[in-house]
């Protein structure tokens, strides 16, 4: 089980909405998600159309004194594979009530940990700010995504999230892995690559491919308590959490774990020539480019396999390095279950196969 905070205690970077749409297209790539809604604004619950003041109990129970409970008895089901641990307004009182309290930043994990109910990722979302709530979600997880906002100032205050997860490797143990994701970037424009520089000066290598745009439709969808890609398929927004989901997955491979689909995907070399695919159950249409092909479209190569919705393609090339792309539903994309990718003099990212 793969467990990741979503946190930076800058207020509006994207959290909740990285939270809600990275869970619902992992569950698009057969994964078994749980998102805890770890904020008191309850944010990602409204945002998946919960009546939190309706309901009798939330993740304010978990840490509570007085009538604890599980994990297992607050999720609510939001969809197939899809489970939601809500949070109430309540949860703001946890800080005073656990003042001075022995384990009070490790509640979560131990939570987290006495779950009956399997899942493949569990998802964290944070409030802005490093207070216990966050310090107990950094503690439960191994991981953490940090979505940075391309505008000025965005990366003011990563510095003391990084150190908090510092603090909690020297005084635990604990190691929680930080990754960047670039949130709500306008096109191309010259100052969002100054950020997105700006960003891969701080992390290295630590940040996420994928860019999530900025658009409406992701305000949209939450306003109508949906994932993206409930709301409006086609939109970028939808297609850039799918990517990200594909990301995340295809980290799997690295980190030695888990089975399909991510397997099967990424280029793979055979006798015929190189097999190129791509999974994205909601595209309508995927062609791929490359430097092979002048970066012109190869027509009709593309073909989606109807059991298990992944695209595929073969192209015979002679030994030697290529750099390709996909273009989704009309979008340029880099293939995100491969982590080969090179980026060009202007600046541009495409992924890479070497055949031998
Ligand atoms: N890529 C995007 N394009 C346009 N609007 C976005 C995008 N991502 C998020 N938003 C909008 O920006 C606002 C803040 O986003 P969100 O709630 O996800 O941030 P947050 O970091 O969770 O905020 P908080 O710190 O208050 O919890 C919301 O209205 C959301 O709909
Ligand atoms: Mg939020």
């Amino acid at each position: 089980m793969r467990t990741i905070a979503i946190a930076n205690q800058k207020g509006g970077c994207g959290k909740t909405t990285t939270a809600i749409n990275l869970s619902a297209c992992l569950t698009l790539n057969n994964k078994k998600v749980l998102l805890i809604d770890l904020d008191p604004q309850s944010n990602a619950s409204i945002g998946l159309d919960i009546k939190v003041e309706e309901l009798e109990k939330s993740v304010y129970d978990i840490f509570s004194e007085l009538n604890r409970k599980s994990l297992d008895d607050v999720v609510l089901g939001i969809d197939q594979d899809f489970d939601l641990a809500p949070s109430q307004l309540i949860l703001s009182a946890v800080e005073q009530e656990l003042a001075g309290k022995a384990g009070r930043e490790s509640m979560l994990l131990r939570s987290v940990h006495r779950m009956h109910k399997d899942y493949d990722y569990v998802v964290v979302d944070c409030p802005p700010s490093l207070g216990l709530l966050t310090f107990n979600a950094l503690r439960a997880c191994s991981e953490v995504l940090i979505p940075i906002e391309m505008s000025v100032f965005s990366l003011q205050g990563v510095a003391r999230l990084l150190e908090s997860i510092e603090i909690l490797k020297a005084e635990y143990g604990h190691e929680v892995k930080p990754k960047a994701l670039a949130t709500m970037c306008n096109e191309r424009t010259l100052f969002a690559q100054e950020v997105l520089r700006d960003i891969k000066n701080h992390f290295g290598q630590d940040v996420y491919e994928t860019i999530i745009h900025s658009t409406v439709r992701l305000k949209e969808a939450a306003g109508f308590g949906v994932p993206i890609h409930k709301y409006s398929k086609k939109c970028r927004g939808a297609a850039d959490y799918m990517e990200l989901a594909g990301e995340v997955v295809s980290e799997e491979k690295r980190m030695g774990k888990v089975k399909s689909p991510s397997v099967q995907l990424g280029p793979r070399q055979v006798k015929e020539g190189v097999v190129f695919s791509y999974y994205d159950p909601i595209a309508k249409s995927v062609q791929l480019v490359g430097d092979f092909s002048k970066w012109k479209p190869l027509e009709d190569l593309m073909v989606q396999e109807k059991e298990n919705k992944i695209w595929k393609g073969i192209v015979t090339l002679k030994p030697g390095k290529y750099q390709y792309k996909f273009i989704v539903d009309g979008e340029w994309r880099i293939d995100p279950y491969n982590s080969e990718v090179l980026t060009s003099d202007i600046g541009v990212n495409n992924s890479t196969v070497e055949v031998s």
